[in-house]
């Protein structure tokens, strides 16, 4: 059973590619701008269909151009898209994001029709929790949608991955104990958690400080560095890969959809880590979010290569 359920935000990504961020104060020129699918819940999706999971998308998108345009692209990776509800009031969300030179980016989300993605219109899709093996959510919708949709799967008896973005510090400690795997970046551990975290000791540290709120598992994600697997009684880090990094855009989505498309498989964690370590470390090797998501014959075909791995 491969089956996944993404609650989660569609965005179009407005990219702007300048050599560095401007200061405050300051104007810049950029070399180029362009348009791009994205959001953190239509990545993960798309990401989770490439990689070989049955997908279902929850979500809401304006009914406008680009709406339409990511519900069609969502479609091509297998995700069923058809339960993705129209708004009649706010436009499709928009994703500002400043590509630097280096591939690091920052980005200002103007959230529109994810607005829509209601606690009662999740209600309304029961079928869908029933349906999926395992549960995939960001933070990109209103904060009691995301509570509402663990809630619901939880008592459904699901698997539930909890991907923490964007960086937040009000999460209820009731959501921690319903949460199978968290997978913050350093920026969101250390807001989640309020602890410093400098090196791989603290990152640790702070990670046993979500565990002992109740969470069964703590993927945090590195970027160049990889990723760290901290559980009650072990850690585990899973080194970067050494590549030509183009675009960091969405590879933490990357990371999160092939994630629960190896787990809803049945995949055991520490491997699941290893694959979406592999899959992200592909993905910033292309443009854009969307995508740039590999599919499941590239990510194997990564692995095979036995691309270097760095350690650190
Ligand atoms: O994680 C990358 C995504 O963040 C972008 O696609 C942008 O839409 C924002 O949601």
């Amino acid at each position: 059973m491969k089956h996944v359920l993404v609650v989660g935000s569609l965005n179009m990504d407005l990219v702007v590619d300048v050599d560095r961020l401007p200061q405050t104060g300051e104007t810049i020129l950029g070399s180029r701008y362009w348009n791009s699918l994205g959001g953190k819940g239509a990545n993960q999706s798309y990401a989770a269909g490439r990689a070989g999971a049955e997908v279902c998308m929850l979500g809401s998108v304006g009914r406008d151009s680009h709406g339409a345009l990511l519900l069609k692209k969502l479609q091509e990776a297998n995700v069923q898209a058809d339960m993705i509800r129209f708004d009649e009031e706010r436009p499709t969300a928009t994703a500002f994001v400043l590509r630097e030179t280096s591939g690091a980016n920052s980005i200002i989300v103007i959230s529109g029709a994810n607005q829509g993605c209601t606690p009662e219109y999740l209600e309304q899709h029961e079928n869908c929790f029933k349906w999926a093996d395992c549960l995939l959510c960001q933070l990109e919708i209103p904060l009691e949608s995301v509570c509402s949709a663990v809630h619901k799967a939880k008592s459904l008896g699901k698997f539930v991955i909890l991907n923490p973005a964007p960086a937040c510090t009000n999460l209820p400690d009731s959501l921690f104990r319903l949460v199978d795997v968290i997978t913050p970046n350093e920026t969101e551990l250390f807001l989640l958690t309020g602890k410093t975290i400098c090196t791989l000791a603290e990152i640790v540290d702070s990670a046993h400080s979500l565990i002992a709120k109740g969470v069964k598992n703590v993927v945090v994600t590195l970027g160049a560095r990889g990723a760290l697997l901290v559980q009650k009684d072990r850690t585990i880090h899973i080194p970067g890969y050494i590549v030509n990094c183009i675009d960091t855009t969405g590879a933490g989505d990357c990371f999160n959809g092939v994630l629960a498309s190896e787990l809803s498989a049945g995949v055991a964690l520490e491997q699941a880590v290893h694959i979406a370590n592999a899959a992200a470390s592909l993905s910033v090797t292309r443009s854009g979010a969307l995508q740039s998501m590999p599919s499941k014959h590239e990510i194997e075909q990564w692995l095979r290569m036995g691309v270097e791995q760095k350690e650190g």
